[in-house]
Formats: structure tokens, sequence, C-alpha cells
């Protein structure tokens, strides 16, 4: 940490151009009395309040949204994914329910190499053969079986009526419709309701028949009105129109799976979150872990030395990841070893903060006697204090790209998730092994970091993002903005972010993250910045001492905060 010198600051000012400290504002803070929601769309958060005025729980207000999303955000909102939903009841029961995509029955472990062995990368990525199963339809069912209050009938109908009458899209999503027209040409040969000759404009009306129809199947035969009959028909005959492999089977016998959630705890806060075929809430805990010992609020937000112990606690997470972490049903995840305070303590208290360490140098941990063998989130906290927290995949925007013909919903990319190859990066640069190999039926390893947090007791915060690799980070900061450098719930959302995730070795960093004093003091001790655009979209509520939910929704898309 020497003191910089002025051809640094003149160099980097000139790279990276001007960079203030000054947070993002992003909108006012927001509070509500009763219930909040705060999701990708606005349409979607009324969606939510509506429910929630009703009488409905968050549970309710969730399957709601969920439906709703999948027509007025189908960037990432879904019926053709996964995801993800982690709850806390108001008398602080705890669950986490696994929707994520499984690999078809008749995946295999080199399915996207050539015959020399090399990755064919745009197969994970683009047409039917990058759809792993279905599960978002099946994990509502189960949310709604366990803790519903209203009828599933009614908490479909709001997204039937938006497919069936249309709804005005944003100046956002008639610019990405329009920058992905040709992309959506080539994999959707029999035309898709988002595919129109004149270019989309803001304001415009988004209809979608066929979508309609698949919802109003759901919504009269529930999961099976998406699994088996007509829905299931059209999806695979959509496969045989393609390179694709989900049958009949794969669909028929998906099941969602309520898994004990991750909790652990960081000073005197509890941290609820999803576990494995999640990464999120393990690294999240043991990069928690690994940066409690610090006085990072009194070194202050983004200052150097926090940068520092965030970046190298980070490099040191996701070299564990890439080797420990996969489906638990199919590999024995080291959870306890990974989230061990007393593990990333000491690792940690070994790393120097006056260089950075090359991620060469640094190794997934081994553990003695352990045997190896576009998304998007949404928060919501109902006026009896029930949250959920909820991140939902196609993977990439807009997924495969494929919209099922006949009927209108999008399928994922999801099987990119999975590392086709040791060594071989998937779209987001991530690593991985033999944890996260394809195998049939098995549930590719996620990011997603849907995560609850409880102090004294009582409910704190419900937070999460998209963002694929950086959700992690995302999460990690916003709640390090919230506990210890005292943000509202807004500015916790707007503050501008960085993320590392030891390969590739360097820092991401938003433009206006780190101020550029610590951005040449960084550079020279080894550290790599490398300016990128947005990095998330977090979407969080804090409960205040008084009760009310004060929200923060991320201004880096439409995203808004609603409630009563
Ligand atoms: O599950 C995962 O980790 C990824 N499929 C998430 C992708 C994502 O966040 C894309 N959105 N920006």
């Amino acid at each position: 940490m020497k003191k910089p010198n002025l051809i640094y600051i003149v160099s980097l000012f000139l790279l990276l151009g001007s960079c203030s400290v000054k947070q993002q504002s992003g909108t006012a803070v927001q509070e509500f009395e009763h219930g909040a929601v705060v999701t990708a769309h606005p349409i979607a958060s009324n969606v939510g309040v509506d429910i929630l005025k009703k009488g409905g729980n968050a549970i309710d207000a969730a399957i709601a949204v969920k439906f709703a999303l999948a027509v007025v955000y189908p960037n990432a909102g879904n019926l053709g994914g996964g995801g993800f939903l982690v709850y806390r009841g108001k008398d602080g029961e705890v669950n986490s329910l696994d929707f994520r995509e499984k690999a078809p029955g008749a995946a295999s472990r080199d399915m996207y190499l050539d015959k020399d062995g090399n990755p064919i990368t745009d197969l994970s990525l683009y047409g039917q053969l990058a759809s792993g199963v279905p599960g978002s339809v099946a994990g509502m069912d189960e949310a709604h079986k366990k803790y519903g209050s209203i009828s599933w009938k009614e908490l479909v109908q709001p997204a039937i009526d938006l497919a069936a009458k249309g709804f005005e899209i944003t100046d956002q999503q008639a610019g990405e419709f329009n920058r992905y027209k040709a992309r959506f040409q080539k994999f959707n040969p029999n035309g898709a309701a988002i595919i129109q000759d004149k270019e989309w404009k803001a304001g415009d009306v988004f209809v979608q028949k066929e979508l309609s129809e698949t919802l109003i199947r759901i919504a009269e035969q529930g999961r099976d009105g998406f699994y088996k009959g007509k829905t299931a028909d059209y999806i695979v005959t959509e496969m045989k129109r393609g390179n694709g492999i989900i049958s009949h089977k794969d669909l028929e016998d998906y099941q969602a799976v309520w898994r004990a959630p991750i909790v652990g705890m960081y000073k005197n806060y509890k941290v609820i979150s999803m576990p494995p075929p999640s990464s999120g809430g393990v690294a999240l805990m043991a990069l928690l872990q690994s940066v409690e010992k610090y006085p990072l609020a009194k070194w202050g937000f983004q200052k150097d030395s926090t940068v520092r112990a965030m970046v190298e606690a980070e490099r040191r997470i996701y070299a564990d990841r890439a080797t420990h972490l996969g489906d638990p049903d199919f590999y024995r995840v080291p959870v306890a070893n990974l989230m061990d305070a007393k593990f990333n303590q000491e690792r940690m208290s070994k790393v120097s903060l006056a260089k950075a360490t090359p991620s060469d140098a640094v190794k997934a941990a081994k553990f003695p006697g352990y045997e190896s063998e576009q998304t998007t989130h949404y928060s919501i906290v109902d006026k009896d204090g029930n949250a959920v927290s909820l991140t939902t995949t196609i993977n990439g925007s807009y997924g495969s790209c494929v919209w099922v013909d006949g009927a209108g919903f999008l399928l994922n990319n999801e099987m990119d998730d999975f590392s086709v190859k040791p060594g071989t990066p998937n779209m987001y640069g991530l690593l991985g092994g033999k944890a996260n190999s394809i195998e049939p039926g098995k549930r590719m390893l996620s990011a997603m970091t849907p995560t609850i947090i409880e102090e004294n007791g009582k409910l704190k915060m419900v937070v999460g993002t998209p963002g694929g690799s950086t959700i992690i980070t995302s999460v990690f900061q916003t709640i390090l903005n919230v506990l210890e450098f005292g943000m509202t719930a807004q500015e916790s959302v707007s503050a501008a972010r960085f993320h590392h995730q030891w390969k590739p070795d360097v820092i991401d960093v938003e433009a206006k993250a780190i101020d550029s004093l610590t951005r040449v003091s960084l550079t020279e001790d080894g550290y790599k910045l490398n300016k990128r655009g947005p990095i998330g979209r977090v979407e969080n509520i804090v409960i205040l001492p008084n009760g009310k939910k004060q929200t923060g929704a991320d201004h880096r898309g439409d995203d808004k905060a609603a409630g009563y």
C-alpha cells in the first residue's frame, strides 16, 4: 500500500475515466407500513402487492409475481427455467425450495465436446440442446401446497390477463427486443410473439396469446398443465425440431425439493440462504466469515483495505467453489468444512493485504478426511412478517432463445452452468470439475443466493440478485453495506459494486466503484482492475426497528418497489 505516484494517477484517470467515491443515490428511500414487494418490473411488483392487500401471504405473492414475471419480463422471468426460494415464516421457521433445472435423462458428461474433446460452446448456450428440464412450475406448485393461502387459480390469473391483453413494454425492453431480433429469428423459424416486422418502442403493447393459453392450462391443472398433456407435447415436439433431448419422462419425473437452508452467524446476525445445488449460500457464509475479523466499518466503504480484504476472500472462496460445489444428490459437498468460521478466519489471517496474491498461487482448500468422490430476483415481506427471497433464471438473457412453438414460453440454457469440461470456463468465466460434471438427472451448480437475515430473532433483511458469477459478491456487498456501512436499503443496492472470482485474476469494477486513489494503490500492489458495465440488479428489503419495510430497488434496470 505504497503512496501512489502522479503518473499512475494520471494514467488511471485516463484509463478508467473519472471516478467518484460518492455513492449513487438511486431513487428515494421508500418505506411501507404493511407489506412490500421489490422486483425487476413495475407491473410484477404491483401484482405482488395486490395479492398481499387481498390477504395473501408472502408465498402467495411470490407465486403470483413468478407467473407475472414470466409474462412481463421474458428475458429472465420464466416458465421454462428454474430457481430457488428461501423462506422465513413470521415465527422464525426457515425453509428453502430447490426448483433448479435438471439435466435430461439422455444427457452425458461429454455431450458438448467434439470428437477431439474440444468444447462446442454454442451448443450449451443456444438452441434446444442447451436446456435443462424446467423446474419453475413444479416449484410454484410445491410452494403453494405447503404454504399457500389463496387459491392457485387466483394466483395465476394476473399473468393470464397480462399475456392475453398485453402490457406496455418499457424503453429498456424495447431496446432489448430489437437488439436480439436476429437471434430470436434464427432459433424460432416458425415465429414467436416477440418477433415482429416493425421495431419495438417504449409503450408498445406486447400480447402473448400462446403463453396465455399455457398459463390457463397451468391454472386449471396445476403442475400437470405443464409437465403432462398439451404443454408437455409442445415441449417434446420443440425438442425434436432442433437437437434437444428433453423427453416426456423427464418432464413427468421432475420434482422440486425442499432442502434445509444454509444457516450461519455473521456477528449477531443469522444468515439464512440457499444450500447446494446453489453455491450461493455456502460461498456467502464463507465470505462473511472470512471478513468478520477485519474492522470494515472503521476502514470504510470501498476504502483500500476494505477492498483488499474482500477481494482476497473472494479469490479463495471462488477457488473452493470450482472444486467442491455441485449437486448434493450426486456429489458429496463438504458444506460444513467450507463454512467453518475457524478455517476461513485462520486462512485469511495468513493472507497479506499489502500485495495481491496471484490467483495462480491460490488453490481450492483441501479438507483432511474428506473424500472427494439472465436471472431475476425478488424480495417480499407480508404484513405478518413472513418473508420470501426468490431468485429465478433461464440462465442467459432470453435463455436458449427458443420459444416452445405453440406454448409461447422460452426455454433455459442452464446446461451451460455445468462444467462441460474441466478447465473450460462457462459463460460467466466460472471453472468446475467432477463435482459439477454433467450426469443424467443432475442439477447444474448455481450461484443464485436468495438470502434472509435475522437480528436477535427478528427479520432484518431480504435480499438477492441476478448476475451469474457476480451474484454471490453482490449479495455479500449489499449485506455489508447495510450491516457495516450503515446504508439504507436503497443506498445499499444503488452503491457501485466490484467483483473478483479467482479466475480470471481481475477485479471487475463498475464505473463508479472504488475511488481513483484506491484504484491506483491497488494497481501498484498487483491487483488488476477491469472496468465493466452494471453488476447485478439487487432487490433488498430492510425491516426497520419500528417494523416498517424499507425497500431498495436497483436503478440499473426498471426495478420497482411497491407496498402498502
Ligand atoms: O444459476 C446461476 O448461477 C446462473 N444461471 C445465473 C444466471 C444469471 O444470473 C444471469 N443474469 N444476469
